[in-house]
């Protein structure tokens, strides 16, 4: 991919913190590598994008961002492979994704040459932060807030994109145990359930609570008309596998297109595996699940990369998922993973190496 080179303005720490963080016991997202960007959107147009040490950013209380909620976010990794080359998986992706998002909330689009170069210069600066071996990773938040001062409800005239950087293992370091929502929706026709609004996340947080007093780890979404099909699992998409087919709800309005699920999705049928992507009945899993057919589920998305599912609770009833050989989810992790540590030939032309 061409990138087009711009000027950023560069200002580096004088004293990095790698030292305070222990990198193999990491809480995900709590520490933030040395640089940030921050582009700054007015007078109708974007700034010099400058990156600079991490760190707070002054703002005013009446900042729209805080009263009504304006901000997108895109969620990606840099790899480090044997040789030290730092890698991006499927970057242009999360570029479009972002200004897709961005304009379902009224804000501009970000220009893609500040883009990847803002994103080349903080991994360069900070590629100590990125750790080699599979599971290890350089998690990269990039993220957009209304920052006009001032509390009318209308979109804001000023914007800030901050890019920060966290070093990341597992999300989930187990399988996970989830319920079927019946009451409380994520997303509804004609909403923001496609767009990565950070709006979208908060409001899963008290259904999920809910879900984890009863020993629930997350809550697979149901479409909010009828709650009678499966749509997306806490941050992740989610996929099935009756028999040996593998199922997957179609991206809408409603549903994130996300970059590991159409990956998955990829790997599997470039496999031969039967891949059907369509509504997904509640009642038709249950049923699978009763007769034997259901063989696993697991959730899909970039921070988690693919976690397995221990089982469901649908109206109070617990159904475990067998142990089996050969699973998808594992094999499609490893597949996805081997090309994102340029362990495997990338027959996609998905990696993109930060040079
Ligand atoms: C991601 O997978 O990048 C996400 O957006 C999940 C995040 C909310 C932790």
């Amino acid at each position: 991919m061409e990138t087009q080179r711009t000027t950023l303005d560069i200002t580096k720490t004088s004293a990095t913190r790698i030292n305070e963080v222990d990198f193999d016991n990491l809480a995900f997202g709590k520490h933030c590598s040395d640089h940030m960007m921050i582009c700054d959107y007015k007078d109708g147009k974007w700034q010099t994008p400058q990156v600079l040490p991490y760190g707070p950013i002054p703002m005013e209380p009446s900042a729209k961002v805080f009263h009504y909620g304006q901000a997108v976010f895109e969620g990606m990794k840099a790899f480090k492979d044997e040789d030290d080359k730092i890698w991006l998986f499927r970057p242009e992706d999360n570029f479009k994704r972002i200004n897709i998002s961005a304009e379902r909330l009224a804000m501009p689009a970000f220009p893609k040459e500040y883009f990847f170069e803002a994103l080349e210069t903080i991994l360069e600066l900070d590629k100590d932060w990125i750790k080699k071996g599979k599971g290890n990773s350089l998690y990269i938040r990039p993220f957009v807030i209304g920052t006009e001062n001032g509390v009318s409800a209308s979109p804001s005239s000023e914007y800030r994109f901050i890019i920060i950087c966290c070093p990341a293992k597992a999300y989930y370091s187990n399988p996970v145990k989830v319920t079927i929502a019946q009451k409380y929706s994520r997303s509804a026709d004609g909403g923001v359930g496609y767009a990565k609004a950070a709006g979208n996340y908060a409001a899963q947080f008290y259904p999920t609570n809910l879900a984890k007093e009863k020993g629930y780890d997350q809550v697979i979404w149901t479409d909010a008309n009828t709650h009678e099909y499966l749509e997306e699992c806490g941050t992740m998409n989610v996929f099935f596998r009756v028999g040996d087919k593998l199922i997957t709800a179609p991206t809408n309005d409603r549903i994130l297109d996300g970059i590991t699920r159409k990956s998955i999705i990829a790997l599997a049928e470039e496999e031969g595996v039967d891949v059907e992507v369509r509504r997904v009945a509640v009642r038709e899993i249950v049923e699978a699940a009763k007769n034997g057919a259901l063989k696993e589920i697991f959730g899909a998305g970039t921070a988690a990369t693919i976690v397995p599912f221990l089982g469901f609770d649908f109206n109070d009833n617990y159904y475990e998922l067998p142990e089996i050989e050969n699973s998808y989810g594992a094999k499609f992790k490893k597949m996805l993973q081997d090309i994102q540590y340029n362990l495997a030939e990338d027959k996609f032309g998905w990696t993109y190496e930060v040079k």
